[in-house]
Order: structure tokens, then C-alpha cells, then sequence
């Protein structure tokens, strides 16, 4: 993974080369304690450890009973699903994978109306084993499976923590289950079981994600100007600093479209504390050339743009047309043309003083998946240490599970509670 920030300085808000070399000593003294915490294993910093802790054979084992299936539909939510996505849409694979992480009811009945469920292996994925999000598809999920004759116990598998429902259900029934790794995070996780398991049944090589994980491990030294990642994590920091409160992410592939999606969780969810953080942004380029671009350059002066690419990437030729004024299009490739829109998007920014960040990878495979995937880990990592907040928590979203338990009866939950007061008030 390279990292640009050359278009970080000078900008509006920006930076100067005074202000990296400070900041470099900060990221030192961040290092040092990102490197402690993964020693001791911390919750959290163990999450930076996966690439030498993730054991591909215990994962290989427990999905070596689903002989050849047609698809796997993930049941997670949150980190329990789009690290897996990310690998999933990024990979080209025979299996299909469909994941479900949102309970709306007419999405859930259309795919499930969809599957072949006798081909489909149901991977049920939540850390805490109590989500009620991911219970209760998973319990739409069997439901249909058994009314389709299908047995689920022989077609379900079980990633979880050592505790909770979902841990019970795999116990009562023996179903091959995976552990999520202790100190991990949801959106930590994909170099994990969590985000490995899908992987494996899609048929990709996960020690290469691992390799490319270490690769991004081997990276990280205390100072900005080497490790790539941390010059992403420490250039967003200092423009949120100055104002850069938007953060928009705009891969020009396709295929890295749900890493937008999993970076604006492990983003939002990690950073945002403390009336801190940097709303991240979802694009695609060049579709959102002829969108969203227009006010990440010339809208309020508070935003950076990621852009995102492959160096390297399939060549679809244009054909040579008779058409008048199309000749320059014949001859060149599709590839071609999406750079040419990438740099004229870079170019443009940097002409209007919006600060953007340029993140390259050599191609989409597992292994510049796993290096790139991890990089922004410890990029988010380094970026909490900088503005001192709880990186591994998530209050707010825990207020809301506990709230959606309660309301439903699944407990006694001060957060439901104040719902229903704000429901009488209607
Ligand atoms: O990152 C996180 O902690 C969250 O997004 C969780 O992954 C999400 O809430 C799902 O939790 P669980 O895996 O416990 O079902």
C-alpha cells in the first residue's frame, strides 16, 4: 500500500511540512503504545496482531464439512459483516455470497424467496451472541430453511464469542462453530475468523490475506514518513484538526466499493467520541464525478477526499468507432479511461486547495486486500491514540442495542426505558 499526502499541504484546511515534523514526534509516542498494546494482547491493540494469531487451519476445518456450496448468506451486523463483504465483493469466487445485516422485513423475504436453500450455507456471525438484529434473521433465516425441507443444523455455521446465545445454540446443536479471537473488535475483525470464514468458502487463498496483513504489520515504525499507514492515520488527524471534519472515501474500482463501506464504520464507529472525529463519506469514482464530486470541491472548506485505486487493473479495450468526435476514445481501454478520470480528479482538487490523500494498492487480490485492510486499521488505530478517545468502544451503539432488546421485551434496559417515555409524548 502507497500513501500520498503530498496534496494534504497547502490546501484549505492543510497542512505544512513544520506541521508534519511535529506532529512526528507525537506519532512516535503513539507507536510506543500501540506497540505495547499488542504485546500485551489489549483489547483492541490485539486486534493488530491478527495477521501472526489468525490460525487458517482452524477456519479451513470448520467449514470443510459444507462440501462445494452454491452460496453463503452471512447473518451479522456491523463488524460482524462488512469486513467479510469487503473480501467478498473485492474477490471474484464461484460461491455467492449475500449477506444480512438489516432486518427489513421485505428485503429479507425477497432473498430468502431467491435462494436455493438446500445449496446455501447459513454463516450466523455476532461477537456478542446476543444482537438482536442477527437472532432474529438468523430465526427467519432456519425457519425457512426448514420449511423448505432443508435440515439447517446440517447447513449452519456458528462464529461467535465464548458466551451468549448464539454460543448455547451451537453447543445444543453441535454445529461447526468458529470463536471470535478475544480483544477483537466487530470492526477489527476481518482478518479474524469473522471476516476469514466467507473467504475460505468463496475459495480464496486467506493466507494471503494474512501475508498482506504482515506485510502492513512489518510496515508500521514511529515515524509518519515511513509507514504509510500512519501517514494516512496522522494526515487525516491533523486535517480534522483543522477543520477537515468529512472524510470522503472514494475508490476508482468497483470491486472496492464495500471497502468505502467497511472504512466508514471502522471510521465513524472508533473515532467518533468526546465531540471528536471525521464523518466519513461513501463514493465511487468516476460515478461520483458526476455527483458528490462537485461539492467536495468547490462546497464548504471542511472536507478531505481518499482516493483510492489499483495500479494495476484489467484492460477492456474501447473499440475504434466511425463515429466523429469519438475517434479518441477507439484504441484506448476502459482501464485507461478510469485513470485519466482519477487524476483529473486528483488535479482538480489539489487546483481548488481541497486537501485529498491518495491510497494505492498494486491490484485487487487477497494479498494488497489484507495489506490495505490492515493499514486502515492502524491508521485508525494511530488516529485515536493522536486524538486521545476510546477507539475500541462504542457507547452510542450499544445504547441502541440495548435499547431494541428492551423495547421488544428481551430485558430490563434503562435505554428502552427512555424510549418509551419519548413514545408517550407523541
Ligand atoms: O464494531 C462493532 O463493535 C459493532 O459494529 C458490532 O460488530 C455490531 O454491533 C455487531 O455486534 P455483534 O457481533 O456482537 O453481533
Amino acid at each position: 500500500m502507497n500513501v500520498d499526502i503530498g496534496n494534504a499541504l497547502g490546501t484549505t484546511p492543510g497542512l505544512t511540512e513544520d506541521t508534519l515534523e511535529r506532529l512526528d514526534g507525537r506519532v512516535a509516542d503513539a507507536h510506543e503504545r500501540i506497540t505495547a498494546g499488542m504485546v500485551d494482547d489489549e483489547f483492541g491493540y490485539a486486534s493488530l496482531n491478527l495477521p501472526e494469531t489468525a490460525d487458517p487451519d482452524a477456519i479451513r476445518a470448520a467449514v470443510a464439512p459444507f462440501d462445494d456450496p452454491h452460496a453463503v448468506l452471512t447473518v451479522g451486523i456491523g463488524g460482524s459483516a462488512l469486513g467479510a463483504a469487503t473480501l467478498a465483493y473485492a474477490l471474484e469466487s464461484d460461491v455467492d455470497a449475500y449477506f444480512l445485516d438489516n432486518v427489513d422485513p421485505d428485503h429479507v423475504r425477497a432473498l430468502l424467496a431467491d435462494l436455493p436453500l438446500e445449496d446455501v450455507v447459513v454463516n450466523v456471525v455476532s461477537r456478542s451472541g446476543t444482537t438482536a438484529e442477527t437472532l432474529a434473521n438468523f430465526l427467519v433465516v432456519r425457519e425457512a430453511m426448514t420449511d423448505a425441507g432443508v435440515d439447517w443444523t446440517e447447513r449452519t455455521l456458528v462464529t461467535t464469542g465464548e458466551a451468549g446465545n448464539l454460543r448455547r445454540l451451537a453447543e445444543d446443536h453441535d454445529l461447526p462453530a468458529l470463536d471470535v479471537p478475544e480483544g477483537v473488535p466487530g470492526r477489527f475483525s476481518v482478518l479474524s475468523t469473522v471476516g476469514l470464514a466467507v473467504a475460505t468458502l468463496q475459495g480464496h487463498d486467506i493466507e494471503a490475506v494474512l501475508a498482506g496483513g504482515r506485510d502492513g504489520m512489518d510496515a508500521l515504525s514511529g515515524s509518519l514518513f515511513e509507514s504509510p499507514a500512519y501517514a494516512y492515520g496522522a494526515t487525516t488527524y491533523a486535517l480534522a484538526e483543522r477543520g477537515a471534519l468529512t472524510n470522503a472515501v472514494m475508490p476508482y474500482a468497483e470491486s472496492l466499493e464495500t471497502f468505502a463501506e467497511w472504512f466508514a464504520q471502522l471510521w465513524a464507529e472508533s473515532l467518533g467520541k468526546d465531540g471528536l472525529g471525521q464523518t466519513p463519506a461513501r463514493a465511487l469514482g468516476a460515478t461520483d464525478q458526476h455527483s458528490q464530486l462537485q461539492l467536495y470541491r468547490a462546497g464548504p472548506p471542511d472536507k478531505l477526499v481518499t482516493l483510492v485505486r489499483p495500479t494495476e487493473r484489467a484492460t477492456t479495450p474501447i473499440p475504434e468507432t466511425e463515429l466523429e468526435g469519438l475517434a479518441y476514445l477507439g484504441g484506448s481501454s476502459l482501464g485507461d479511461l478510469l485513470d485519466a478520470e482519477f487524476d483529473a480528479t486528483e488535479a482538480s482538487l489539489a487546483a481548488a486547495g481541497v486537501p485529498n490523500l491518495r491510497v494505492e494498492i498494486d491490484r485487487v487480490d487477497e494479498r494488497n486486500l489484507g495489506e490495505l485492510l490492515y493499514g486502515m486499521e492502524a491508521a485508525c488505530v494511530l488516529y485515536g491514540e493522536l486524538a486521545s478517545v476510546s477507539t475500541f468502544t462504542q457507547p452510542a451503539v450499544e445504547w441502541g442495542k440495548n435499547a431494541a432488546r428492551g423495547l421488544l421485551g428481551g430485558g430490563e434496559f434503562a435505554e428502552a426505558e427512555a424510549v418509551d417515555d419519548k413514545r408517550e409524548l407523541r
